[in-house]
């Protein structure tokens, strides 16, 4: 019952306003006791000399105890809230009117006496009752004789048994009823007004539990914003504590979205990279062995021919090492363990080395590969190993869909991000479906998958051009020219 924020709230709030009432009350019931006992001490002030003067006792030497006695009776059936006690010097009761055994005490303590003769106002003084032992009631006292030195005393006990009772006095004074009434109905007003705020100040943070239980059902997956159209750091910044807690969890649940997503995508691609490299390897693999077989079993094989089976063999074994060590370069790219050293760098003399490389390749196989530049080309920022790779890589490319006699052109022109970079070739060009995964790692256009490559080629260009902040561009005419391009960005000095 006592689970949601909001109930034990309320209940710690109820708990208090009831405690600070009864604290009120029983201060109210005891200062009201003590204010009327005040009052009726300061009104009977002169009760005990008023009786010796009114009965014309003053001046006798001693009171006769049966005197006093009929005295006593008259006046405290006049008014039953008195009684009346003749005191000796010391204290000691000599007379009084009531049964044997209703006095408790014979003595009565005269240091209160004192203090009331002696002028002290501060009301209520209280004195021993001789009716109880164990209570102090207020009283009226008078010296006898009034004037000279006192022989005897008359003791007046005020309204005996009233205040003693707290019920009684609760049920007798109207002011206590009415304020006891105001106080259950501040409680109640305070416990109405403390519950509103309390649902004004739970509310969001109900919405907030909601909205992470909902996030936790959906495996990670699916979140509604707490900040809703303002953004998380306005809430940081003026918001309150539940604001910041709001717009911190929205901060994070986004993140942790992005990270399922990325994990989930990784391990997708992971198992096709499995899958994929399992296949690929399995290929040559299989022939290489296949080829050796032969060449161990078969005996009598004419010379030609096992060279032409070693020669087969070779060339998937090559095919093997270029595919595993792409595959470690684009791995080792992608897990961002080979980071760009850039520096400032010339790309026509990386164009022009690159064809060098090539050259004797494109002879072979009547291919012309040429340079071609607009303007002058700034120095751009870059990596010159890892650009090499992209210029070789793309010239390789184009070298193997150039029939005889085509023209390879590396196109060099400064652009808006730096310098951009072509490959052009003639060819049998690539269709526009087989266009938009020309950069996906494994893909190879169907008619090459027995051929030489990998298919990771392209992936590695990809990965490295995004390292370096540059873009990619590709555009293919059927029989037509093919062109890939790359721009790279300019070499600033305070890079
Ligand atoms: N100049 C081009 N003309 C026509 N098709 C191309 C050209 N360059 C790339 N392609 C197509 O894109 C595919 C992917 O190229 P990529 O360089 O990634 O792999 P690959 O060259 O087959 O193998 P690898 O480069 O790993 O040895 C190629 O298989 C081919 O189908
Ligand atoms: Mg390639």
């Amino acid at each position: 019952m006592f689970r949601t924020l909001y109930a034990k709230l309320a209940a710690v709030l109820l708990v208090l306003l009831c405690t600070l009432g009864l604290l009120y009350g029983a201060f109210n019931l005891y200062a009201t006791r003590i204010f009327l006992q005040e009052l009726t001490q300061r009104f009977n002030h002169d009760l005990a000399r008023q009786l010796l003067v009114q009965r014309n006792l003053a001046n006798r030497r001693l009171l006769d105890e049966k005197q006093v006695k009929a005295i006593f009776s008259d006046y405290m059936r006049i008014n039953p809230a008195i009684e009346i006690y003749l005191l000796d010097r010391n204290g000691n009761i000599v007379a009084f009117e009531a049964p044997e055994k209703k006095i408790k005490r014979r003595r009565v303590d005269m240091a209160p006496i004192r203090r009331f003769l002696g002028g002290d106002t501060r009301y209520p003084i209280l004195g021993d009752d001789p009716r109880d032992a164990a209570r102090r009631k207020v009283f009226s006292a008078a010296p006898y004789p009034l004037h000279g030195p006192p022989r005897q005393y008359l003791y007046v006990v005020l309204n005996g048994e009233n205040y003693d009772n707290m019920e009684a006095l609760l049920k007798n004074s109207y002011y206590l009823q009415v304020s006891s009434a105001a106080v259950i109905g501040g409680i109640l007003v305070g416990l109405l007004a403390g519950l509103y705020a309390f649902n004004l100040l739970t509310r969001r943070l109900h919405r907030l539990t909601g909205l992470m239980e909902r996030f936790r059902r959906s495996d990670f997956r699916r979140y509604d914003s707490y900040s809703g159209a303002v953004l998380p750091q306005q809430l940081i910044d003026q918001g309150d504590e539940i604001d910041v807690l709001g717009a911190t969890f929205d901060e994070m649940a986004g993140k942790i979205i992005a990270q399922v997503h990325s994990l989930e995508q990784k391990d997708s691609l992971r198992r096709n990279l499995v899958a994929n490299v399992s296949h690929d390897l399995r290929t040559p693999l299989a022939s290489l062995q296949g080829y050796l077989e032969t060449l161990l079993l078969k005996e009598g094989l004419e010379a030609q021919q096992q060279r032409h089976y070693l020669e087969i063999a070779f060339g998937q074994s090559e095919r093997l090492t270029r595919l595993v060590s792409e595959l470690f370069e684009l791995s080792k790219l992608e897990a961002q363990e080979a980071q760009p050293q850039c520096e400032a760098l010339a790309l026509e003399e990386l164009a022009q080395d690159a064809v060098q490389h090539f050259r004797l390749r494109a002879q072979q196989q009547g291919v012309t590969l040429q340079i071609q530049r607009s303007g002058a080309i700034p120095f751009v920022r870059g990596d010159i190993a890892m650009l090499n790779r992209v210029l070789e890589n793309m010239i390789d490319n184009a070298l193997r869909h150039t029939h005889s006699g085509g023209v390879v052109t590396i196109e060099l022109e400064p652009c808006e991000l730096g310098v951009e970079v072509c490959v052009a070739n003639p060819g049998k060009g690539i269709t526009p479906e087989q266009l938009v995964h020309v950069w996906e790692r494994f893909y190879q256009s169907p008619d090459l998958r027995q051929g030489n490559g990998a298919g990771l080629g392209l992936a590695i260009v990809k990965r490295i051009i995004e390292l370096h902040g540059g873009t990619l561009s590709v555009s293919s005419e059927q029989a037509g020219i093919t062109r890939f391009c790359f721009t790279v960005p300019l070499w600033r000095r305070n890079h």
